[in-house]
């Protein structure tokens, strides 16, 4: 058997916390599901987990570190300071003082957080992207000729579908700006306007630092969309109870895909994994065209952990029931070679 380990738990706090805070009550909420299935499983393997949530003070890690002595962090940090643009700065901060960690490493994440930057590197080799333009807060907001409508507009940076909306998905020019804008000055944020790619929308969840598992592939189904209505995973698509049933939104295993086609998915989402420089484990999301062509939409680097979403479900699918799916990323996180 392994030696058990002392894990301390990262949070994100939403406003400022002190070291010795408890969270249970918190960890009672849906929003706090990842949190309470992590720790609760860790748990259930017999180490010692212990929480805490960072808001604007890293002190408090020093603090923490000194009375707990982790021999790991399990990192579920999204965010610092309610900016989810600063996940890869903590992460930094861990890579600085040398402390083993779960999920993925600074560059993984700064990478794969910029919808410009990711994409860039993955059409330079070959990977099919949509066609883009970056429009930075302060800069003219024209659409560049070879851009072609549909197009949808997002912020360059930001998660979870925040700030995307059916309103996102634009036809005219007039539309185009008037996102831009919304983008610029309403989230604050400089903009990614992609081609839209009209297609099935997939999910496919990798764990592993060098040698790679791929686990079944899950599906967004848009059941009662109208045909003409664009298939987007807005922000309530994805968070909207309420509003997902009146859609008839659903997330399921992906069915009916060729057997060669889900080999070649398998191994696209592992070169984009390597070539985005992810450790630990990772969403990536796709679009399948009618006519079988992979898009790459986007790479989430540390996706959600809660047991009852697409990542855990998708391993579980593949015989990895769910302590043993956070056994291993501890494991991979105590041996990966960091910088
Ligand atoms: N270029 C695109 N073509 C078609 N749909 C897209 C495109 N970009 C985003 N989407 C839709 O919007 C959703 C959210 O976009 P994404 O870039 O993944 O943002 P987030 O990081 O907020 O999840 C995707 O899951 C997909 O449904
Ligand atoms: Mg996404």
């Amino acid at each position: 058997m392994k030696k058990k380990l002392k894990v301390l738990v990262l949070f994100d706090g939403t406003s400022p916390t002190t070291v010795d805070q408890d969270f249970s009550k918190e960890m009672k909420t849906k929003d706090w599901k990842t949190e309470a299935d992590v720790m609760a499983a860790l748990g259930k393997l017999g180490h010692t987990a212990e929480h805490l949530a960072i808001y604007d003070d890293v002190d408090l890690m020093r603090q923490k570190l000194e009375t707990f002595a982790p021999d790991i962090l399990f990192n579920l940090v999204e965010q610092f300071k309610n900016n989810p643009g600063f996940d890869q700065n903590i992460v930094s901060f861990f890579e600085l003082q040398g402390l083993p960690f779960t999920g993925c490493g600074a560059t993984g994440l700064t990478l794969c957080k910029h919808k410009g930057i990711s994409k860039k590197i993955l059409h330079y080799h070959g990977i099919h992207v949509p066609n883009f333009v970056v429009i930075p807060r302060g800069q003219r907001i024209g659409r560049p000729k070879q851009l072609e409508f549909p197009i949808l507009v997002k912020p360059v940076k930001e998660e979870a579908s925040y700030g995307i909306s059916q309103a996102s998905f634009v036809e005219t020019d007039e539309q185009f700006r008037e996102r831009v804008a919304f983008v610029h000055e309403k989230r604050n944020a400089d903009a990614i306007a992609e081609q839209y790619i009209d297609g099935r929308e997939l999910y496919v969840s990798l764990l592993g630092n060098v040698r790679l598992t791929v686990f079944p592939i899950r599906e967004m189904i848009f059941g009662d969309a109208h045909p003409n209505e664009p298939k987007i995973a807005t922000y309530s698509a994805k968070w909207d109870d309420e509003y997902r049933k009146r859609k008839g939104l659903r997330n399921e295993f992906a069915e009916g895909l060729d057997p060669a086609l889900v080999g070649e998915i398998e191994k696209t989402c592992k070169r984009i994994y390597r070539l985005l420089t992810i450790d630990g484990y990772a969403r990536i999301d796709l679009r399948l065209t009618p006519a079988n062509e992979v898009y790459f939409i986007e790479a989430n680097p540390n996706p959600h952990l809660a047991a009852d979403e697409d990542f855990a479900l998708s391993a579980e699918k593949a015989g990895l029931l769910y302590p043993q799916l956070i056994e291993r990323i501890v494991r991979q996180g105590m041996n990966a070679l960091r910088d």
